[in-house]
């Protein structure tokens, strides 16, 4: 896989437009977004509900291309790579984190943060040492073998942190990850994530929750399909 040296840039989007069919038409959920974010950036990205936040979320993270425009990624055209190229790069390099947590609810929590390493053909005795470390350093040891059925909301989400995090993402996209928890614990969840920037992870935060939106250092405004103000 071509991979530049360390760039600055870590995310390059210019002109990124995501249209979904709908009723035999296109539905214009992103209008032309350009966004570039450099390595070691918290940036929150706001705005109404159906101006195309996730939208464009999913296409800078390779999730979903996009219908025109261009996306560097770690250097990288993301959509000139082959999905399983693209697989690959998000695998090693990226981390995700939804609003509802997206755990397996019949592995315990350590399994599940070690499911990401086992992929990436991390051995065993490595991927349990370090799936151990990972739920300490969201706090939650003393839960490794609870299911997440067992787990409060918060748990659920920190153990979905620790996951995202298992192959040293470079750089970690959140959508709405505070949206389904109460506010104390959204504030533990983005004291994690403050953490996570200061060990020099880039953060990309999809958020309605303007305690996440102050905590960030650059908040980036969308409106119908476009962004509408980038205060640094
Ligand atoms: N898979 C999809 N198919 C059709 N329309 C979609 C799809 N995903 C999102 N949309 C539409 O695109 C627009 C932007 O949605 P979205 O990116 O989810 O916005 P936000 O995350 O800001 O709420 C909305 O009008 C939404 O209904
Ligand atoms: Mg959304």
């Amino acid at each position: 896989m071509a991979e530049s040296t360390s760039p600055d840039r870590v995310i390059e989007a210019r002109g990124v437009t995501k249209e979904y069919p709908y009723q035999g038409d296109a539905l214009h959920a992103l209008r032309g977004v350009s966004l570039s974010v450099a390595r070691g950036e918290m940036v929150a990205i706001v705005g109404p509900s159906g101006c195309g936040k996730s939208s464009l979320l999913n296409v800078l993270a390779g999730i979903d291309p996009p219908t025109s425009g261009r996306v560097e990624l770690l250097g990288t055209g993301l959509y000139d790579l082959g999905e399983g190229q693209r697989s690959l790069l998000r695998l090693r390099r990226l981390g995700f984190i939804f609003q509802r947590f997206h755990l397996l609810a019949v592995l315990t929590a350590a399994e599940n943060v070690e499911l990401p390493m086992a992929e990436a053909g991390v051995p065993k005795a490595e991927r349990r040492r370090r799936a151990r470390e990972l739920l300490d350093y969201v706090g939650l040891a003393s839960r490794a073998r609870h299911r997440p059925p067992h787990l409060s909301g918060g748990e659920q989400q920190r153990v979905a942190i620790a996951r995202a995090v298992a192959n040293r993402p470079e750089v970690l996209f959140a959508d709405e990850p505070t949206g389904e928890l109460d506010r104390r614990t959204g504030e533990e969840i983005i004291a994690l994530f403050e953490r996570l920037n200061a060990d020099g992870t880039t953060m990309v935060i999809v958020t309605h929750d303007p305690g996440v939106a102050r905590r960030a250092r650059r908040v980036v405004e969308m409106a119908d399909g476009l962004v509408v103000s980038d205060g640094r």
